[in-house]
């Protein structure tokens, strides 16, 4: 894709994103060929939109409309491409963990978790954080809790538990119109990733902000709550290969508790031979694995055409031991339900 066009999709995504300012800077950028040709000095793999905004942002430009940035853009180009050659994008995101937890609900616990591309291990606390979802379907219509009640971090999630579909509903269905969904007790955590975040480096979760588009303040409010649980018990986090480093992290999990294989968004980084490695390595655990990755990645996890969902709402498959339990968008914020 040209870069222009890399920076119009980046627009369209910042609207959804419901961030104004990254929708006139991207749309900005991707008009102006001065802004381009100072892009393009950039190695290729650092030319990404998002990555491009958090750097500038990161060195000081200011949150102003678009000629406020390229000005400072125009003025300021070393230092940007220099920036862009160090860095890279990170995301934590514990709005994934509202249909993950669904799925760890249908774990029997005790469990030991490990998160496959962990970032920062804010993933790794769902039982320290609440959850608060509303679950829809054929009259049905109920809210639901599950987690800790009083956490500090509140992870909202739309359930659409589906309609008339010709298959049975499946039993998460069933637990969730009864408003039944726990989790089982998780005795010990740990992640893995590349290139980790340290949750109590300043600096680094500094970074994490900034790679938030800015707008509404509810996604920073949420990163700062969940760092200051992760920062109570700072999770213990591998730097290694998703493939290459699993057998080995898996293997300091306790043996009397159910070792459970998260991954959300990670696997779009490994290329298909290593994708699949992964899954091959992950069978041959003794483990339950659980994935929210775009539907269409993982040849293991199949799931069924849909009709009727907002733009978006099927980016995302989320499954239990490969099986599909539901498709939802991209950060985890609405999830369709699937029959068994
Ligand atoms: C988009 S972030 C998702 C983080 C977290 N799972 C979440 O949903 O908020 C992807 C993470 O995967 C890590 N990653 C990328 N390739 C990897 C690999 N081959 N092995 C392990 N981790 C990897 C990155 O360093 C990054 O922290």
């Amino acid at each position: 894709m040209l870069l222009a066009d890399r920076f119009r999709a980046h627009a369209e995504a910042a609207v959804r994103e419901r961030s104004p300012l990254y929708d006139e800077w991207s749309r900005g950028i991707a008009d102006d060929p001065d802004v381009l040709a100072l892009i393009g000095r950039a190695p290729e793999a650092r030319r990404q939109p998002a990555l491009v905004l958090a750097v500038a942002r990161w060195l000081g430009a200011p949150l102003e409309p678009w000629p406020s940035l390229r000005e400072w853009m125009l003025a300021h180009p070393d230092a940007l491409v220099a920036e862009l050659g160090r860095r890279t994008t990170q995301v934590n995101d514990v709005r994934r963990l509202g249909p993950v937890s669904l799925a760890l609900s249908r774990v029997d616990g005790p469990v030991a978790l490990l998160e496959v591309g962990a970032s920062a291990g804010l993933c790794l606390f769902p039982d320290r954080y609440a959850f608060h979802a509303t679950a829809r379907g054929d009259g049905v219509d109920v809210d639901l809790r599950w987690g800790d009640p009083v956490g500090d971090v509140v992870v909202g999630l739309d359930i659409d538990l589906g309609s008339g579909a010709d298959a049975p509903p499946s039993a998460l269905a069933g637990a969730v119109s009864a408003g039944r969904v726990e989790l089982p007790e998780i005795v010990w955590r740990a992640g893995l990733d590349l290139d980790p975040v340290d949750v109590t480096d300043p600096s680094a979760v500094s970074w994490l902000e900034t790679s938030l588009p800015p707008g509404p303040s509810d996604r920073v409010d949420l990163l700062r709550r969940a760092v200051a649980v992760a920062r109570s018990a700072p999770p213990r986090i591998l730097r290694a290969d998703a493939v290459d480093g699993l057998a080995a992290a898996a293997a300091d999990a306790p043996t009397d508790a159910r070792l459970v294989v998260v991954s959300t968004g990670t696997l779009v980084y490994l290329p298909g031979a290593r994708r699949q490695a992964f899954v091959d390595a992950v069978r041959r655990l003794d483990a339950s694995w659980i994935s929210y990755e775009r539907r269409d990645l993982l040849h293991d996890v199949v799931v069924p055409p849909h009709a009727g969902l907002a733009p978006g709402g099927d980016f995302a498959a989320l499954a239990l031991d490969g099986h599909a339990l539901a498709v939802g968008d991209a950060h985890g914020t609405r999830v369709r339900l699937l029959p068994s």
